[in-house]
């Protein structure tokens, strides 16, 4: 193990490639590249989807249903159309016909259904962005309302087992006999952990530019992956994908809620068809939250059997969540306690009422963040309750082999990042005893948790083409990644250089449209891995072969994969102060040590790592969205109600990593970080409130109102 947190080890020379250094001699794999589009983007050269303004552009702006569920029985716009500009008004009555799409939130002005409040009646389409609004308050709507239920209760008459939940995993599973092994147990710890809802929200709305020229369809759309966006356009339009153009240059952040096509694009495109015009559609922020998913709430029971050291042999994770009436999305918050820790009864399930709500859908590692905050507050609780160092208890519960599968781990660093994590907190100088730390009136306290995520990996294709002809050729990759904040384009560029044995300044990256070689969405943490294998594959067969450009796809590579559990660690640690008065708890210090493969770009991953840290911070301390139980909806609709941190709620967040060598990855060797560092977080802060104070919440956010 060697840890690096500012440059990768040389490990070129050992390597079955060309291997590459950049003018400074580093090896460009691996080093603090800066992002290539990094000037665009702080000039404002760089181009987001409401950036396109085709000639003669036209605007969009939709109508979301003003009550909680019901259908609509009449549209009257006739005051909306008599605005100067005002150029139509789609409804469900006079919108092109879609084919059925395999997303449901995408049936959009098809039927006059209204499954929730938010969801879409109506879009204005106007000569500006101006008019498009008014006309969008003068539509009238009339609705025939049915009764409605938003919340979920743990006795609700609704809840049923599903299948599957979300990433395919079976609902429910069983290692053991957990009911044995739990009742034997000599120490029993039985507690649940409740989440309220919560919100991607990105930095850049949802937003799309549609333009149709002759029968090709062109979306400039805010999208995670703009080849799934083409494919999903091109079949409710009936069009051939190749008369799908969708372009993702830049996007401002997604979090999952870019990830599956959403309604700006689908909107954009059924107005331009309607009004033969380029138009704009922009999402006002104060819709998205009912129309872009979100992280759906969770009431989670963990029922934890020790023995006297802390060994756990039995483990029940009990998850209730909700979905949409419409559409089935199960969050899998139990899924990672089938990895963490050994038990001899480990008994894992989900049940799911479907509430008159938004669809929920992908929100930053969704399964583990919720669910690794309860089963690492739970940890917590036994450590105190036992009188074991938190990070003991953990070293001691680590598995040799995947619980649930039996599988061999790829490679497991946990202990590795635990220990590293507890040297540079100087988690040994810690007293274990809560609600003992003063420093005026404030309260201090510190917490660790352990945080998992796992490697997905999805077929890409890619392109490598050599350019001109001279002593130092240049070559260009082509291959539709997305680049949501990530540095995507460096690190595929660094992936190139070095299997070419070129400087880095010598491979072009084009990505983010669909006219390029079909690739992955930017998700699951799963981006870098995908993408970069057919990079490699691609500028490897270019290299042996000699030729001038190769087109690869990966799709029999990732299918023949060996059999591993393979899966992320980390470990997160952290220091808050509790004002007693006010109820305030602030973050003093954040420490994450991360296992996650090999780190590709050093720059960008810190930035991914204390990215995620931040959004678990937010989780803990800041973040909710609540249902109204008598209008429908979500309440919380700006980010004046939403509180995502602000720089004053982030202190210097610090992340470091292990250096990870697992040859059972992919030929690139990275693992995924997008999520991992916001998955340990949020326990690790409640634990240090809990150390802080000596009162155990077992919810979140730590707002002022619960802790004071
Ligand atoms: Mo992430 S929730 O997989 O975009």
């Amino acid at each position: 193990m060697a840890v690096d947190d500012t440059t990768s080890q040389d490990r070129t020379a050992s390597r079955d490639r060309a291997g590459s250094r950049g003018r400074s001699g580093e090896p460009v794999l691996g080093s603090p590249a800066a992002r290539r589009e990094g000037h665009a983007k702080v000039t404002g050269a760089a181009r987001y989807a409401a950036e396109h303004t085709p000639p003669a552009c036209v605007y969009g702006r939709p109508v979301p249903a003003t009550v909680p569920h019901g259908s609509v029985t009449g549209i009257d716009d006739s005051e909306a159309m008599a605005l100067p500009g005002a150029l139509a008004v789609l409804t469900h009555e006079n919108a092109p016909r879609l084919g059925e799409p395999d997303d449901p939130i995408l049936a959009l002005l098809q039927t006059p259904q209204v499954p929730h409040r938010g969801w879409y009646v109506a879009l204005a389409v106007a000569e500006t962005p101006e008019t498009a609004r008014e006309m969008a308050q003068a539509i009238r709507v009339d609705y025939a309302e049915e009764p409605h239920d938003v919340l979920l209760r743990a006795d609700h008459p609704g809840l049923y087992h599903p299948e599957e939940a979300n990433g395919g995993y079976p609902a429910d599973q069983e290692t053991g006999d957990f009911d044995a092994e739990y009742a034997a147990a000599p120490h029993q710890f039985d507690a649940t952990y409740t989440l309220s809802p919560l919100h991607n929200h990105p930095m850049e709305p949802h937003a799309a530019t549609a333009v149709w020229e002759g029968g090709h369809l062109i979306a400039y759309d805010s999208s995670q992956g703009a080849t799934l966006v083409g494919t999903t356009l091109a079949a409710l339009f009936g069009l051939e994908p190749a008369q799908v153009t969708v372009v993702s240059e830049h996007v401002g952040g997604g979090f999952g809620s870019k990830g599956t096509p959403r309604p700006q694009a689908v909107l954009a495109a059924m107005a331009a068809l309607h009004t033969g015009r380029a138009v704009k559609v922009v999402l006002p922020r104060r819709e998205l939250p009912g129309v872009v998913g979100h992280r759906a709430p969770t009431i989670q029971r963990l029922r934890l059997g020790t023995r006297d050291d802390g060994t756990l042999t039995a483990l029940g994770h009990d998850v209730l969540t909700h979905t949409a009436s419409f559409k089935e999305f199960v969050e899998q918050a139990a899924v990672p306690s089938r990895v963490m820790y050994g038990a001899v009864g480990i008994r894992t399930g989900h049940q799911v009422v479907p509430l008159d709500v938004p669809a929920p859908s992908w929100m930053r590692a969704p399964g583990e963040a919720p669910g690794m905050y309860a089963l690492e507050s739970a940890m917590d609780e036994v450590a105190t309750a036992l009188g074991i160092d938190p990070v003991e208890l953990r070293l001691r519960n680590i598995p040799d082999r995947e619980p649930d599968s039996g599988k061999p781990f790829s490679s497991h660093h946990l202990a590795d990042c635990l220990r590293e994590g507890a040297r540079r907190f100087g988690w040994e100088r810690r007293d274990p005893r809560p609600g003992t730390r003063r420093d005026g009136d404030l309260l201090l306290g510190t917490g660790v948790a352990a945080a998992t995520y796992p490697v997905y990996v999805a077929p890409s294709t890619a392109s490598v083409q050599v350019l001109g002809d001279g002593a130092r050729p240049g070559y260009q990759v082509r291959v539709n990644a997305t680049d949501i904040g990530t540095g995507a384009r460096t690190v595929l560029a660094q992936i190139a250089a070095e299997e070419l044995g070129v400087e880095l300044d010598a491979v072009r990256v084009d990505i983010g449209s669909s006219d390029l070689p079909a690739a992955s969405v930017a998700g699951g943490s799963s981006g870098t891995a995908s993408w970069g294998w057919a990079v490699h594959k691609a500028c490897r067969e270019l290299r042996e072969s000699g030729g001038s450009i190769v087109t690869v796809d990966t799709a029999t590579d990732v299918r023949s994969q060996e059999d591993y559990a393979r899966h992320a660690f980390g470990a997160v640690f952290a220091e808050v102060a509790v004002d007693t008065v006010t109820g305030e708890v602030r973050t003093r210090r954040l420490l994450g040590v991360f296992a996650a493969g090999r780190i590709l770009n050093a720059r960008t991953a810190r930035s991914q790592f204390i990215g995620g840290m931040t959004m678990g911070l937010g989780m803990a301390l800041t973040e909710q969205s609540t249902l109204d139980a008598r209008l429908g909806g979500f309440v919380e609709r700006d980010l004046a109600a939403y509180h995502v941190p602000a720089h004053a709620d982030v202190p210097d967040i610090d992340a470091h990593w292990i250096e990870e060598h697992d040859p059972h990855l992919n030929p690139v060797g990275g693992k995924g970080i997008g999520e991992i560092g916001i998955v340990g977080t949020p326990a690790a802060l409640a634990n240090a409130v809990h150390h802080a104070t000596g009162t155990r919440h077992r919810t979140l956010p730590l707002t002022p109102d619960r802790v004071g």
